[in-house]
């Protein structure tokens, strides 16, 4: 099952890695005790890739993903961003690599209460102190769909719209890495399919390198590569042979998904006891 085997496929090594990252570790200090989360994670990611990664509650995805993200610093080992080492930066110099560089989603959206959609999306463009902030949120709010909705606050939008405010936002910097923590885990599954679709529009035209956590097997289906983490380690890194289309295959009900599983399983006893 568990096979670290090389990666057949994986893209023709001429292109840099957008993300490169050699024998990470993070430990956390609890009082006497060392908790090592991350236990040596290397990992090479190139432009326009759209890849997930899986794994166990407590694995370590969200602290890799916090480091990818420039939101934390590894304990050893090195992260080139773009060519550039960011293992040892100040908080300072953290903040502006996460500014320029980097689009967070996060599962619970992170959106501010009382601001209206055109004006959270316009906010990392203030931060960067970049101009014409008003037609850059306008153009990323109607590229994920939300150009009617410019001028409504979180609680007059929908979960799935609030998550796209927010994608909207993460891209609006022109990033060179979108990275969403379980973007689709609070969503219902029509959202969440809605959230894909933009995701992958995005990744398919304006090559969008994206890196998704997700504990759905369903949604790491319609990324291109498949990284499983285990207990501090990646276990499994994989290329999907066909990524499916959001939207364009219906999920399995739970009920199929059973009846796919159960078939051919007879688990022993009297027969006569079922018929
Ligand atoms: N700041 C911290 N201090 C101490 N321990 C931490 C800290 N952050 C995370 N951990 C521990 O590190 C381990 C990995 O946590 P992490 O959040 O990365 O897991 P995860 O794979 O994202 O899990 P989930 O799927 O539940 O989100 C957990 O055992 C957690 O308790
Ligand atoms: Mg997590």
């Amino acid at each position: 099952m568990t096979r670290p085997a090389p990666n057949r496929q994986m893209p023709p090594t001429r292109k840099k890695a957008v993300i490169d990252i050699r024998n990470i570790t993070k430990t956390y200090q609890m009082g006497t005790f060392e908790l090592k989360v991350l236990k040596g994670v290397t990992l090479k990611i190139y432009p326009g890739e759209f890849l997930s990664i899986m794994g166990p509650s407590g694995s370590g995805k969200s602290t890799l993903m916090n480091i990818l993200g420039a939101l934390d610093t590894p304990s050893s080992g090195k992260y080139f961003l773009d060519g550039e080492d960011v293992s040892q930066l100040s908080e300072d110099q953290l903040a502006r690599i996460r500014n320029q560089k980097i689009g967070f989603v996060f599962q619970s959206f992170n959106l501010l209460k009382r601001t209206e959609a055109l004006r959270q999306v316009e906010l990392p463009l203030i931060y960067s102190g970049v101009r014409n902030r008003s037609r850059l949120a306008k153009r990323a709010l109607e590229s994920v769909g939300l150009g009617q909705r410019i001028d409504h606050l979180p609680s007059e939008l929908s979960g799935g719209q609030q998550q796209r405010v927010a994608i909207a936002r993460a891209l609006v910097t022109s990033p060179s890495v979108v990275l969403a923590d379980e973007p689709t885990g609070n969503l219902d599954s029509r959202s969440g399919t809605e959230v894909m679709q933009i995701f992958q529009r995005l990744n398919q035209q304006q090559g969008i390198t994206t890196v998704f956590v997700t504990h759905d097997p369903w949604i790491a289906r319609h990324t291109q590569r498949v990284i499983m983490l285990r207990d501090g380690k990646i276990i499994a890194d994989e290329r999907v042979k066909e990524p499916l289309v959001a939207g364009e295959v219906e999920r399995p009900s739970d009920a199929e998904e059973l009846q796919g599983i159960f078939d051919e399983t007879y688990y022993g006893g009297d027969e006569s006891e079922y018929t």
